[in-house]
């Protein structure tokens, strides 16, 4: 019986630890006004030994809560000690400032004053104390200092400490992954506490997994525990982090899944890595632009574009957004309301030439006439999309010119492999899905072994597109990996 209300009762010290600390500041405040010369007649120090008593009894609850839950034997055992002896010193601190509260409302005389005022102090630097231990099991030991601005913390401040980035030296995990971990699941999952016993903290303790063992198939990230909690609704009682602690942001969960899906190797290098255009952003929010080979789009500063010429492309249905918040270039996108869009359109998207990064016309009516006009002045076209339209080989001639291209999506259309030559000369050509399309696999190699990080899909539908979307585009992949997820 006991065992099971064990943790059920034990619950309720984090709320039940409140009380004591309240009942001492109402009596340090009676204490307070009992001096002032208005309230002498008042008779406050009555009221002492009742309000110190209330303080008493509910320090001993908290002690046997807190006592019930530290048997669950997720936190760390040093740091608990030390709460449990500073809480039971304060027990002992407030029950003597409570009988000698009411020794003093019996005799008068210079003991009962000098037990009560010393017993009274104590029991305040007690409270502060103990205070402080629990707030480090529960938050974790920095709690305090965290969010401490960097004079004062004497941290480094982040800032200054990026510099440019060399990707042969840039460990993944390291980098763009323990980051996350320490700052929305170390708290639970550290030193302090091994909530489901699992640590998060090193490479070893990763591996070795928690209750349920593993918490990563590397290579999956989609079957991996420490993913699949993630992307529980906040509604489950498993999701994680629990309801109410921060959760990580979409950038931070796509560089997780990422790693996990390249093998969760610990040693992986960055200049080794198949990194997706899509990621860039989140990289380079941790890193600072990541040079990757040739100047990242993200670099690109560009003037601001005509807001008249932006109002136009919205009024012709299609998305009008900043690559990036802070950024000018431009992501223009075709919704399916935006099917008509055809070549006399395009014409709309010439004053923006500069500006537009990605572009995704996919499922409208352009084609090789209106494009070979547009294309060669997208100097800074860095992504593009012509799924499912008319276009021929005669389209990529203009794409294979535009040196930041890494991302070209021609699924369901009718290129070939002489088109996809007209590719092998970009240098940051990273991925061409060719799905459904005229291309074989000796053309895909071709292309794969002339431009060296590029990789050809042929057999599957384009990826949805993470980790740079506001998470519109997400909420359909997540409800699906929520649906597996346990
Ligand atoms: C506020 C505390 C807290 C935070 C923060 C937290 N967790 Fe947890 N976690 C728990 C508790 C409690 C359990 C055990 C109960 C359960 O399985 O749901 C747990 C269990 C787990 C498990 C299952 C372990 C097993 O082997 O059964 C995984 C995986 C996990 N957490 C991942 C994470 C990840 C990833 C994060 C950060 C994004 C995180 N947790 C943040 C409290 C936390």
């Amino acid at each position: 019986m006991l065992t099971e209300l064990q943790p059920f009762i034990g619950r309720f010290h984090p709320l039940l630890v409140h009380l004591p600390i309240g009942f001492l500041l109402l009596a340090g405040a009676l204490e307070l006004l009992s001096r002032v010369p208005r309230f002498e007649g008042v008779g406050l120090r009555r009221l002492m030994p009742t309000v110190l008593g209330l303080t008493a009894l509910t320090t001993l609850g908290a002690i046997v809560t807190g006592n019930l839950l530290s048997w669950s034997g997720e936190y760390d055992a040093a740091l608990v000690g030390r709460h449990q002896q500073w809480g039971l010193m304060l027990g002992v601190a407030v029950t003597l400032a409570c009988v000698a509260a009411w020794w003093r409302t019996r005799a008068e005389g210079a003991a009962p004053d000098r037990l009560y005022a010393g017993a009274f102090v104590a029991a305040l630097v007690l409270v502060a104390g103990t205070g402080h231990f629990g707030g480090s099991l529960t938050h974790g030991e920095t709690y305090l200092t965290e969010h401490m601005p960097a004079p004062f913390s004497g941290r480094a401040s982040a800032s200054t400490t990026r510099g440019p980035v060399d990707p042969s030296a840039t460990l993944v995990f390291k980098t763009l992954v323990a980051p996350t971990l320490d700052a929305r699941c170390v708290t639970c999952h550290g030193p302090a506490r091994q909530a489901g016993k699992l640590r998060l903290d090193s490479p070893e303790a990763i591996r070795t997994g928690g209750e349920s063992g593993a918490v990563i198939v590397p290579g999956s990230a989609s079957a991996s525990l420490l993913v699949r909690r993630i992307f529980l609704p906040t509604s489950d009682k498993k999701a994680m982090p629990p309801r109410g602690h921060p959760a990580p942001s979409h950038a931070e969960v796509s560089l997780l899944r990422w790693w996990i899906d390249q093998g969760a190797s610990f040693d992986l290098v960055l200049a080794d890595a198949q990194v997706t255009p899509d990621l860039e952003p989140a990289m380079a929010d941790r890193l600072g632009p990541v040079d990757l080979g040739a100047p990242s789009i993200l670099s690109v500063r560009v003037q601001p574009g005509d807001p008249a010429a932006i109002e136009a492309v919205k009024a012709l249905k299609l998305r009008v957004e900043p690559l990036q918040a802070g950024s000018s270039l431009l992501m223009v996108q075709a919704p399916p309301a935006a099917r008509a869009f055809d070549d006399t359109a395009l014409k709309a998207l010439e004053p923006l030439s500069a500006q537009i990064a990605w572009l995704d016309l996919g499922g409208t009516q352009v084609t090789d006439a209106g494009l070979s006009l547009l294309l060669p002045r997208l100097v800074n076209l860095w992504k593009v999309s012509l799924d499912r339209t008319a276009i021929t080989d005669r389209t990529l001639l203009p794409l294979g010119k535009l040196q930041r291209l890494e991302s070209v999506n021609l699924y369901a259309t009718s290129v070939t492999d002489a088109g996809l030559k007209a590719l092998d000369g970009l240098p940051r050509l990273r991925s061409v899905f060719a799905w459904q399309t005229q291309v074989t696999p000796a053309g895909a190699d071709a292309l794969q072994a002339a431009a060296k990080k590029a990789r050809v899909n042929l057999g599957a539908p384009p990826a949805p597109i993470t980790g740079m979307t506001t998470g519109d585009d997400q909420a359909s992949t997540d409800a699906t990996t929520k649906k597996k997820a346990d």
